[in-house]
């Protein structure tokens, strides 16, 4: 049977393969508010603004690692453009979107609910991701993902999501910045390790589903990256695990969703934390998000500044790379490709 055979035919009931077991499935009955981060202070160099929001990042990412910013610099217009692009793709006719299907073993292209690396069972969900990197102007990530897996009529999308990429990576690069400052480190520490601008692009599509107590746009995960810049649409769905019980985050136009990964993690000397998240679907109401996962140089070694690392505090992961972490997620399921078990499967 066609692995997307489930979602697109809107069966009133779900297939076994997508009930998660209810221990992932607890509600969640609050909301996670605060932080939101207004960055218009870093960006016009201010310092006591830059100052406020060192502070409030600081606060949220030792405890857990999520926080909202506004007045990001990223154009509105974009970032509607970026959706409604989305949109239009993943309304597209199963046959089109399949002909840039992902390969067993590669992340890069169109996926439809098959057997993910963060799940013990199917998410209910699309979603298209390609590798964006930056290190000249004449890269065209996007639109060259988009020619090469599904082919002529896509220059459209694919010049809307290199430029929101683009803008998004310059977002990225600014929050290292102020990460860096709320640890009292140098500025430029995390910055430079993102300089290429790789990062792994994702739009997300969740359709609607006839029993979403029973199922996941995405089981309970923490992300294996360095920082996630993601916009949710109107409809909501993300949830973060804090206090010890689910809370969601209610979408802001005006906002990107950050969090940490567990890169960013280990490049912190685990003082800051990345926390699990996870997406719940709805019965009416569809919905996309778009992640932007920022990645460190492929062999730039991942390495907390001297600063974070004290004699009553010494290193908690070794030297990685971000490559071979990479390499290690690509071949075991989520439930064991964390970061605790790549590092103890280094010689
Ligand atoms: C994710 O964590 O990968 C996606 C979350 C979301 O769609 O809100
Ligand atoms: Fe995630």
């Amino acid at each position: 049977m066609d692995d997307t055979f489930a979602i697109s035919n809107q069966k009133t009931t779900i297939p076994k393969e997508y009930i998660w077991p209810q221990k992932d499935l607890d509600l969640a009955d609050e909301e996670l508010k605060e932080p939101v981060v207004d960055l218009q202070g870093f960006f016009n160099g201010d310092l006591e603004g830059t100052q406020h929001a060192a502070k409030l990042l600081r606060a949220s990412c030792l405890k857990h690692g999520f926080f909202q910013v506004i007045n990001h610099g990223v154009d509105q217009n974009l970032i509607d453009m970026a959706h409604l692009q989305a949109k239009a793709f993943f309304k597209l006719p199963m046959s089109e979107k399949q002909k840039g299907k992902q390969q067993l073993g590669s992340k890069w292209g169109f996926s439809a609910a098959h057997a993910h690396r963060f799940s013990a069972k199917l998410p209910w969900k699309e979603m298209f991701t390609f590798f964006f990197h930056q290190n000249g102007s004449n890269d065209l990530a996007a639109v060259d993902f988009f020619e090469s897996f599904f082919g002529e009529g896509f220059e459209e999308i694919g010049l809307v999501f290199q430029k929101y990429s683009e803008a998004v990576n310059k977002l990225s690069l600014s929050i290292m910045e102020i990460l860096g400052i709320s640890l009292g480190i140098d500025r430029s520490y995390f910055k430079d390790f993102f300089e290429d601008g790789n990062a792994i692009v994702r739009a997300n599509y969740y359709p609607t589903c006839p029993e979403p107590g029973l199922t996941l746009g995405i089981g309970p995960h923490s992300d294996p990256t360095s920082i996630t810049v993601l916009h949710q649409d109107e409809v909501g769905g993300l949830q973060v695990f804090v206090d010890n019980k689910w809370k969601s985050i209610r979408p802001r136009r005006d906002a990107f969703v950050i969090n940490l990964g567990d890169t960013f993690m280990a490049l912190t000397n685990g003082v800051y934390k990345s926390c699990l998240h996870r997406a719940v679907v709805k019965k009416k109401t569809e919905r996309v998000s778009l992640a932007y996962f920022a990645c460190p140089k492929h062999d730039k070694t991942i390495k907390p500044p001297e600063e974070l690392i004290k004699e009553d505090e010494p290193r908690k992961y070794p030297d990685f790379t971000w490559f071979d972490f990479l390499s290690y997620t690509e071949h075991y399921r989520a439930d064991s490709a964390t970061l605790q078990n790549f590092i103890k499967s280094l010689p």
